[in-house]
């Protein structure tokens, strides 16, 4: 049975992706800062296996507590996914030294020390899998997310360089890109006034957000055995990036019914 280690994994993206590797076969492991205890339950009453272990993963104690119970129950890691993560809107000339360090260190640290305690796992063993979640604020720049943004494009960077330096042992290294999706991380940031649902929805070719199965799917998919995808940045975005249009332009080619 093979082993999918998920972060942040309590709710959000990494709730629905711990369900699809169970639904799948997976041996989940689900770790969150939250106690996950509820979800793990709710993914065992379905016949899943499920490891459950809560902690914060910029600590490099607990990913180092987290990595031996994995090398002594599994050996390794089959998957890896990368997806706790922490938002932060405010302007750059308004960012503390403490909110800077706070993102790099959940959105980066943290990865980082995941992708080097698993990643040695894996390449000990000669094979393994990594999907790091990042964002189309790692892809381009959006205005007042100075750190969030320079924290996801450092973990596009970190995965196009470990996926050259692990590619050749077995171990490949990829990022999914997601546009807004409906969590509750889109719940916190809209609580604070920051744009609206209407902003994003007029914003994206296919006129709608991400939902958390979107982005599950395709971790999933760069997660399978036998692929040939290694160092590569997978916007899911219902085309957001691609789209160069202005917002007039973009509504006039749509279906009315799709305009909010
Ligand atoms: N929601 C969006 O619009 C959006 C868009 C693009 C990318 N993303 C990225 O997708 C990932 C998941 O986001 P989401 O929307 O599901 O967010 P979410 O806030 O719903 O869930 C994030 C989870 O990470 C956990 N977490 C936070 N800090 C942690 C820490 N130090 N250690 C362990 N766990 C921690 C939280 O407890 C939470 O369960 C994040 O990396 C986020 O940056 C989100």
């Amino acid at each position: 049975m093979k082993v999918a280690l998920v972060t942040g994994a309590a709710q959000g993206v990494g709730f629905a992706t711990a369900k699809l590797f169970a639904k799948t076969g997976h041996h989940v492991v689900m770790t969150d800062l939250q106690n996950i205890e509820a979800q793990a339950n709710s993914l065992m009453a379905s016949g899943a296996k499920v490891t459950a272990l809560s902690g914060d993963i910029s600590s490099e104690s607990f990913v180092l507590e987290l990595a031996q119970k994995i090398a002594s129950e599994h050996g390794a890691a089959d998957i890896l996914v990368n997806n706790a993560g922490i938002s932060l809107i405010q302007s750059a000339e308004k960012t503390t030294i403490e909110q800077w360090q706070k993102i790099m260190a959940i959105n980066l640290t943290g990865p980082f020390l995941l992708c080097r305690e698993m990643g040695k796992q894996m390449l000990a063993r000669g094979r393994g899998n990594i999907v790091n979640v990042a964002s189309i604020a790692g892809l381009h720049g959006v205005i007042d997310r100075a750190a969030y943004n320079a924290s996801k494009h450092g973990l596009i960077g970190l995965t196009r360089t470990l996926a050259a330096e692990w590619g050749g042992r077995g171990v490949r290294v990829n990022a999914v890109c997601p546009g807004w999706i409906k969590t509750e991380m889109d719940v916190a940031d809209q609580g604070s006034g920051a744009y609206s649902d209407d902003d994003i929805v007029n914003r994206v070719p296919m006129a709608r957000f991400a939902k958390p199965e979107d982005v599950a799917t395709a971790i999933a998919f760069l997660a399978q055995d036998d692929s040939f995808i290694n160092g590569a940045s997978l916007p899911v975005d219902g085309g957001w990036v691609a789209d160069a249009s202005w917002d007039a332009l973009r509504l006039k080619s749509r279906e009315p019914a799709r305009i909010p």
